[in-house]
């Protein structure tokens, strides 16, 4: 049914790429779940291989949203949840994807629980169509920048030597989006990344910043799903 013809060719590379990454994960592992419609996509198809097969694998959601679509598929979150220990794998969702596997996130506003994810995690595989690819983070999409709600206004201006425009995310309703953390996340235009690490340490030492969607050398695999249902695989833990 995921690939019905009538489908929206982008819906279809997402449901590819989904695919792809089922081959990264097999019964008794300890799976980390990403956020967003892609990594929805293999969440749903996670829990019916795993519903198929009798799979007995523990999963830890990177947000509530996650969290209940897991538990409404018949997937076990670990029992320590929120808590958890290390992860045989992560599968989840990107922004942007450099050549090198540098990635930004954070689009569905929950960056700061999927860094943790990703950091636990000994391979993050990363699931993307191929309008994610970019030449240099920062050409197509905002950075979300994860800030504390206290002060928010002066955090902001302590950005600012970094950004061109920053924006207090909003809801569509025109409320403060506030993140499962109880943070709030600003969407910054910024000129084109050169040093996604660099920039990651600069704006990890401003007061006020509680995570920046920049994944430096973090990914181990990126999944690019293609709307004919094919995908092909990079992996940036091997030389080139
Ligand atoms: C959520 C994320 C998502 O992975 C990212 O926004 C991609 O989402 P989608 O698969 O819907 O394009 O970082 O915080």
């Amino acid at each position: 049914m995921e690939f019905d013809p009538q489908m929206d060719p982008r819906e279809r590379a997402k449901w590819a790429a989904a695919q792809g990454a089922l081959d990264f994960v097999a019964d008794g592992m300890r799976i980390g779940l990403g956020t967003g419609s892609t990594a929805a996509k293999f969440v749903e198809l996670l829990g019916r291989k795993a519903q198929a097969e009798k799979w007995q694998v523990v999963c830890v959601p990177t947000s509530e949203a996650t969290a209940r679509q897991a538990r409404s598929l018949g997937l076990v979150l670990d029992s320590a949840y929120p808590d958890f220990g290390p992860l045989d794998v992560v599968v989840d969702g990107a922004d942007e994807i450099d050549p090198h596997g540098n990635l930004t996130k954070g689009g569905g506003g929950a960056l700061l629980r999927e860094k943790y994810v990703a950091l636990a995690s000994r391979k993050m595989v990363v699931i993307a169509d191929e309008g994610k690819h970019v030449a240099r983070l920062g050409e197509t999409f905002r950075l979300p920048v994860e800030i504390v709600a206290f002060a928010w206004s002066q955090t902001i201006e302590r950005l600012r030597p970094w950004m061109e425009e920053i924006e207090l995310r909003r809801t569509p309703t025109g409320e403060i989006f506030v993140t499962d953390q109880g943070n709030y996340i600003v969407d910054c235009r910024l000129a084109p990344i050169s040093d996604p690490a660099l920039l990651q340490r600069e704006l990890k030492g401003v007061t006020g910043v509680v995570e920046t969607g920049i994944f430096p050398a973090i990914a181990s695999l990126v999944v690019t799903g293609r709307p004919d249902g094919s995908w092909q695989i990079k992996n940036f833990t091997s030389p080139a």
